[in-house]
């Protein structure tokens, strides 16, 4: 494994993540995933209580956080997109790392990138919202904001980016992507633009979608997420027990489990780009 031919293999054959409904266990909420592309989703409830919100949409990113100071900074044209870049172009090695819907200025998602770049990568984060983060503004609900924010135009517009990178030196690009950046992620997968992904928690992905990966692929889930439910996801896939939807890049800071969950499920994305990005020797 690890040579050209392994990272052209598909590693992930039969996934199964959302597919058409998850049906909470009382019984009362109904969450629905429509297979249609990312264009939307619908929450209904059969109950007079307020409908819960989506998992996408809890513990929502506390934009204002102390960071305690970024390693990298912002491009304003990686590629044609703004980016956050961290690490060294010598690192010759380069992951992108893609947002989920609160976009790539989340403090929590650059703490990641950073620490990945100490791992020794040359990681970029771009805008791919193109500034539009889904905020929880009632007068623009979630089915609207989505329609404006499809991951395969996203993953279309991501392939400059790589083509910069590669042409920065890079021998490599990886794409760790998370919920909506997870589907975008996997439509990277389907090309030869890259050379390993990880999803983390995805959203809008599909069993379809996997039988078109090209690359190796690894999925984290978590034990308690109704969106990539583990009963649904099998093969080369980790689920973290007692982890909520959002486990690696929204975590509770002030929870020591939750911590411990988001920095495993790091090292574990680091370690696959370790094992499959690979640098060509001049
Ligand atoms: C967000 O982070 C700031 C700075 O740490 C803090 O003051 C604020 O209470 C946080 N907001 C929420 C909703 O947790
Ligand atoms: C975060 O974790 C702390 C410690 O377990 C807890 O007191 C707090 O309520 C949690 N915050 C949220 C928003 O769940």
């Amino acid at each position: 494994m690890g040579d050209a031919a392994g990272n052209t293999r598909m590693l992930v054959r039969y996934l199964f993540v959302v597919l058409a409904a998850v049906v909470a266990a009382a019984g009362r909420l109904v969450l629905a995933e429509e297979n249609n592309g990312g264009a939307g989703w619908h929450v209904y409830s059969t109950s007079p209580e307020p409908a819960p919100k989506h998992p996408c949409l809890e513990n929502p990113t506390n934009m204002t956080e102390n960071t305690g100071g970024e390693a990298g900074e912002v491009v304003h044209d990686y590629g044609g997109l703004q980016c956050y870049v961290t690490g060294y172009r010598r690192s010759r090695r380069a992951v992108i790392l893609v947002s989920d819907y609160y976009g790539f200025r989340a403090p929590k998602l650059r703490k990641i990138a950073d620490k990945v770049a100490y791992l020794g990568y040359y990681v970029a984060v771009p805008n791919l919202l193109l500034g539009d983060p889904y905020t929880d503004d009632p007068a623009r609900p979630f089915e609207e904001w989505i329609k404006t924010h499809s991951p395969v135009e996203a993953a279309e517009k991501t392939k400059p980016l790589i083509a910069a990178l590669k042409k920065d030196g890079m021998s490599s690009v990886g794409v760790g992507g998370y919920c909506w950046g997870g589907k975008v992620a996997v439509e990277l997968s389907k090309t030869e633009e890259t050379k390993a992904v990880v999803i983390s928690h995805p959203a809008l992905v599909v069993v379809d979608d996997m039988k078109e990966v090209k690359c190796p692929i690894e999925i984290l889930g978590g034990a308690l997420d109704t969106i990539s439910p583990p009963q649904l996801v099998h093969h080369l896939v980790k689920i973290f027990p007692d982890a909520p939807h959002g486990f690696a890049c929204r975590y509770n800071a002030s929870d020591p489990f939750a911590v411990k969950t988001a920095e495993e499920a790091r090292a574990d994305m680091v370690k696959w780009f370790d094992k499959y990005l690979k640098i060509i020797k001049w």
